[in-house]
This record gives structure tokens, sequence and C-alpha cells, in this order.
């Protein structure tokens, strides 16, 4: 008997202003259909001037207590995996901690950029089969408007906030990947990539917080080979392989970089979540959104396996094995 990470429940929550692409074309020399083509972006959401990243968590957090039909007293600690914190510190998690009202537990965050969804449920799991908790909160949330260039049209029109949360709770598990919960993870990072994106300030450096920066051509050409070869050794290590996937729930950067990897991993779009056309690019809140967002379609269903990748800044990468 081992213990398992299992998923207990999910939630989202997206800010109200949704900005179609054509809102670009007034104020940069782009289109509609440029961004469509090129990125699979059609809209996406734009926090209120003063709504946080901490505000979007704790919206999403309350969605996926419900969802787990739990308080959140039942919570050991909450782990938020975010790259625009309110505050350099205290922790965006910690936040959220006294937003539900917790009293106990522990809060930090993880910073792994677009795949740091990826690198918390990685962490969770870790801290659930040590039997260091029973019940934790992982939540991807983010404001990455805040630090976009407005006068870059090569980023400023791919990004976009929102949070997802994901409960995991330790269950017993036989160590069979027939076991609910997480059943493998494969994490990389390469440190000789920082340049390709990047935010240009911080705490240490301009003493701000910067705006993003991102030679999207060189990553997309690293993207699509890093992304299927993660997925491929998390699910080679308990010995399975693309065609066993029932759900791929990836980082949504690029429809081109999505299909690209599926196709890779010989898996038809029909078994891939999309959301970037509504959400864009929300970094480290995609994944968490895409779940969240297939489970409440129904899509989802409990026994099936789901492969979630993801590569960003850094370059940091990574996959996870699930099953629902
Ligand atoms: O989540 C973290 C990971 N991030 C990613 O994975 C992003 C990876 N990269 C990408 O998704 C794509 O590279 C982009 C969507 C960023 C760009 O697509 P691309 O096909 O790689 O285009 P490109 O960068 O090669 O640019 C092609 C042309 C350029 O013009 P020239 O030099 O060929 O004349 C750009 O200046 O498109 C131009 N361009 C635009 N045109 C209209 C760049 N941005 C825009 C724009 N509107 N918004």
């Amino acid at each position: 008997m081992i213990l398992r990470a299992v998923p207990i429940g999910v939630g989202h929550y997206l800010p109200a202003r949704i900005v179609p692409n054509a809102e670009f074309e007034q104020s940069l020399d782009t289109s509609d259909e440029w961004i469509r083509t090129r990125s699979g972006i059609e809209r996406r959401r734009f926090a209120a001037e003063d709504e946080t990243t901490s505000q979007l968590a704790i919206h999403a957090a309350r969605a996926a207590l419900a969802d787990a039909g739990i308080g959140a007293g039942d919570i050991d600690g909450v782990i938020v995996a975010t790259s625009t914190p309110d505050l350099t510190f205290p922790s965006v998690a910690t936040m959220v901690q006294s937003g539900l009202g917790m009293e106990r537990g522990f809060a930090f965050d993880v910073q792994a950029v677009c795949a740091g969804f990826i690198y918390a449920l990685s962490t969770a799991n870790a801290m659930i089969m040590a039997g260091q908790a029973e019940r934790l909160l992982v939540i991807g949330a983010e404001t990455f408007s805040r630090i976009m260039d407005w006068s870059d049209r090569s980023t400023c029109v791919l990004f976009g906030d929102g949070a997802g949360a994901l409960i995991l709770e330790a269950q017993p598990g036989s160590g069979a990947n027939t076991d609910r919960g997480i059943l493998s993870v494969d994490l990389n990072s390469d440190g000789r990539y920082r340049d390709m994106l990047y935010v240009d300030g911080g705490v240490s450096t301009t003493g701000s917080a910067g705006k993003l920066r991102m030679q999207g051509n060189a990553l997309f050409r690293q993207a699509v080979e890093k992304l299927a070869a993660t997925a491929e050794t998390a699910l080679g290590k308990i010995g399975l392989a693309g065609q066993d996937v029932d759900w791929v729930v990836p980082h949504q950067a690029n429809i081109r970089i999505i299909q690209g990897t599926a196709k890779k991993l010989n898996l038809p779009m029909e078994r891939v979540v999309v959301t970037v056309q509504d959400h864009g690019n929300t970094s480290a809140a995609s994944i968490p959104l895409a779940l969240s967002v297939a489970v409440a379609e129904g899509r989802i269903r409990r026994g099936d396996l789901i492969l979630s990748e993801a590569i960003g800044g850094g370059l940091a990468w990574g996959a996870v094995v699930l099953r629902w």
C-alpha cells in the first residue's frame, strides 16, 4: 500500500473583463487574423485595476472547496504557483490562507513561470506521498496583464489573467498505474535559456516589477520537442504511452504548440483540452483553468488518465500523469 495524491475538487475563476483581439487593433499594428492564426487566441480576460492575483486565487479556491464538499479548515496546506504575486512577500499562498479564514496549516508559493502548476503538483504529490499532509490546495493564479509592455505587439496580445485550483487528498493506492491520483512526474529546467523568456526587472536589479520579454520564435522551436519528450518520459516511468491517455490538459500558450505536441505523441486533437482561444496564455493558471473547464463540461470523468505538460521561462518544463 502506498499513498496517492487524489484529486477531490477543482474550480476556477476568470476576471469579468473580456478583451477580444480586435481591441488591440486600435493601438497596435496587429490584427485579429494574425493573432488567431499564429496563436489560436481569440480573447482573454484582464483583471480589474484593483483586482490582485490573490483575489483571483481565493475565488478559484472557494470553487474547488465547494466542488470537493469540504471547508477551508479541512486543508493542511496551500501551494500557489505564480510569477505575478501581489507583493514581493509575503506569498500569495498566505494571502489565500487568510482569505479563506484558515487558522492552521502551511502556505507557500512556487515560481516556475508557465510550468509552475506542474512544479506545484509535483511538490504537493511528494508531500502527500511522504505523509506530510493529508489535503492540499494547489492553485495556479496570475495577473500577467501587469507585466505586459503594451507597445510590444509580439507579447502583449498573447497573455491573460485567471486562476485555477485543485484539491489533492491522500488516499491509499496499490502502486499500480490503475490507481487514482498522481501517478508520475517529470521535471526539467535549463538556465542557459534564461534570455528566451524573462521579465526585465526585479527586487535585486531594478527594484521594480519589470516587463515581459520573449523570443517567441526561438521558444516555439524548443517547446514542441521538449514537451513531447517530457510527456513521453512521465508516461514511460509507469509503463504507459500516448495512446493510453484519455485527456491531454496542456499549458495553453499557442494552439500550434499544442497541436504539434499532440501529433508527436500520436494523440488526436479530440483528446486534447483546448482553452487558449478563450483564456490566452495565463502562465501557471492555464492548466488548472483548462482542467476545471473540462471537468465542468463533463468531458473529464472519474478514472480518466490525464497528461499535463508545460514549458516556460527558465526554461523550465515538465509533465504530470494522473488518474482522475
Ligand atoms: O507560455 C510560455 C511559453 N511561451 C510560448 O511557448 C510562446 C512560444 N511562441 C509562440 O507562441 C510564437 O512564436 C508567437 C505566437 C509568439 C509568434 O509566432 P511566430 O509564428 O513564431 O511569429 P514570429 O515571431 O516569427 O513573427 C512573424 C512576424 C514577424 O514579422 P517579420 O519579422 O516576419 O516581418 C513579427 O514582427 O509576425 C510579426 N508579428 C506580428 N504581426 C502582427 C509579431 N507579433 C505580431 C502581432 N501582429 N501581434
